[in-house]
Parts: structure tokens; sequence; C-alpha cells
């Protein structure tokens, strides 16, 4: 593995050796010492031209935890603010001596364009581009998906399970990610929004589709994974349904929960808006599995660095 962009990149095979060594650098993360030494001596950069808290902090972790240098970089206050070309952007980063370049953007395809522009021959990683894809985000879900549920259909991780995926699909890189991984590795995914957010028809992606929330929860599913209505997203600001029929047809309510088989878990991206696509009580009641969702991300990150960084150097040397 030389980049780590899209999960369309990667075989079944691959993405399973990613989760069963994001499996041993969850056991680190409990032990009294956490910090590696896998990565001494090289150096991480985090470029992140759009806002975020949770994937920009869990990378810094999970590359300080493996040993790493980590230089944080934001679009605010460098010179991209002042018009500098993702070209010069990276060559400067080159320069400074990263061996792998951590990219957000709000631009879908930024991270394929560092990737294989010729630019800079470091290891990419998508941190999440525009509205194409988050593949680190659906790697800690699935590994969260398989610490609570792996197994339970009699078969190896996530074969068999029911993933429903609710919100604003068509401004949503994790759902793609998501779904590209979750089908993968086995599970049927239902997607489910209004159609003015579902751009996606019945085998168009490896998954089926919905209009119907209740509908869709009725099948029993194993887990629902709440999406946000992604505003900053929306051309001239427009919104349909409106934001209160949203609520009511799409929003994870507490009642709607209470439906749900006892074993189902409720899962989050984050950032949330509490309240409108989930119930506040929800997010934070027992099939919750958010928090969790977070501190499993530095884990993962940390096997897509080994990955991309300790496996690689040690393919070369031999
Ligand atoms: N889930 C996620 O990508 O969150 P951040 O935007 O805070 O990184």
């Amino acid at each position: 593995m030389k980049h780590f962009i899209s999960i369309a990149d990667l075989s079944r095979a691959e993405a399973e050796s990613v989760l069963a060594t994001s499996e041993q650098m969850a056991a680190t993360q409990s032990r009294s010492i956490r910090k590696l030494p896998t990565l001494v001596g090289t150096t991480v950069v985090n470029l992140f031209m759009e806002d975020s808290t949770r994937t920009r902090i869990s990378f810094e972790a999970a590359a300080k935890r493996l040993s790493a240098d980590v230089i944080n970089f934001s679009a605010k206050g460098s010179s991209l603010s002042k018009g500098e070309s993702l070209k010069d952007t990276a060559l400067t980063l080159q320069a400074m001596g990263a061996d792998a370049v951590v990219v957000r953007s709000s631009s879908s395809g930024a991270a394929h364009l560092l990737a294989h522009s010729g630019w800079i021959d470091q290891p990419i990683v998508n941190a999440g581009d525009g509205t194409h894809e988050h593949p680190t985000q659906a790697m800690l879900d699935a590994f969260t998906l398989r610490r609570h549920l792996g197994g339970r259909t009699g078969t190896a991780g996530l074969d068999g399970l029911h993933v429903v995926i609710v919100g604003d699909i068509l401004h949503s890189r994790v759902a793609r990610s998501n779904v590209l991984l979750l089908s993968l590795l086995g599970a049927r995914v239902t997607l489910v929004a209004p159609p003015a957010l579902l751009p996606v028809a019945s085998g168009d992606w490896p998954c089926e589709v919905s209009y119907d929330l209740d509908a869709a929860l009725a099948q029993g599913p194993d887990a629902v994974m709440m999406l946000r209505v992604q505003r900053e997203r929306m051309i001239g600001g427009g919104f349909f349904p409106t934001e209160g029929e949203y609520a009511r047809r799409y929003g994870l309510s507490e009642d709607r929960a209470a439906r749900l088989p006892d074993h189902a878990l409720v899962l989050h991206p984050g950032p949330m808006n509490r309240g409108f696509e989930i119930a506040g009580s929800v997010a934070d009641g027992p099939r919750s599995v958010i928090v969790e969702q977070v501190a499993n991300g530095v884990s993962v990150r940390m096997a897509v660095l080994y990955h991309l960084l300790a496996s690689n150097a040690r393919e070369d040397a031999s």
C-alpha cells in the first residue's frame, strides 16, 4: 500500500489487515505507556485545508503515539490563503522533510491529485476530500462495528450484518466510503434520505436505497449510522425538505431508537446536530458508540500510518 486515498483501492484482505493492525494498536493504547518507537525519525504533515476536530487531532495523536514528529499545517494563516497553489504547497512540505502527508480538502480529488501528480513522492493519506471519500472514517466505523457485532451472524467480521445509513448522502464522503467498505466486508447496507439528498439509485452503489426511515428501521438493522446535514455544502444555502419536516421524517428520535433490536448500535461520525438528525438522549444513550468511534479513530489511524510508513520501510529494506 503506497497511499490511502479511497476504499475503492482496497481488497478485502488489505482492509482486514488494516483492521487487524488497528486491533493491535488498540491493545497498546490500554497500557500505561502508550507510545511505541515504530516511527522514530519520521515526520508526518497534517495538511488541513478544511476545518476538522476529530480527524486532525486523532491523526496527530496517532503519529505521536508511534513516535513520529508531527507538523500541523492549516490553510488559515498559511500562504494557501494568499493563493499559493497545491503544487507549491506540496513542494514546500517535501522540502521540509515530510515522510507522509495527511490531507483534508473541500475539493473532491485533492488527495488523489497529490498522490498521482508526480509533485511529491511521499505517501498521501486522504483525511476527507470534498464529497468524495473519507476512508479512515469508514475504517474506524467498521472497526467499531466489528468490536461489538463481529461474528454475530456466525461468520468472522461483518458478514451478513445490516447497517442503515441515514442523512445527507448527497454531500457525504462518509457514506460513500462506508458503503464501499461495509459491503467489501460482507455487510448489507441501506441508505435512507429524502430524494433530494439521495443521488443514488439501487444498483448504482453496492447497497439498497430507501426514502422511508421507519420502513428501514422495521427491518431490524444491527446498526444505524446517522449523518450530519451539511448545510455548508448546499449551493445557495437551500434546504429541502424544511428542517422541521426533515427532523420529523429522518431524525433518530428516542421513539425510533426504542424500536431497534436490543443489540443494535447507533453511530455518528460527528460533528452532530443534536436535536436535529439525532436526539441528544439517543446520542448519549446506551446504544450509542459515538464517543468510542472517536477513540477508535486513533488506533485505526495508527494502523494506517504503520502500513504506509513502517511496513513499506521494511519491504524496501528487504
Ligand atoms: N468525522 C469527522 O471527519 O470529523 P471532523 O470533521 O471533526 O474531523
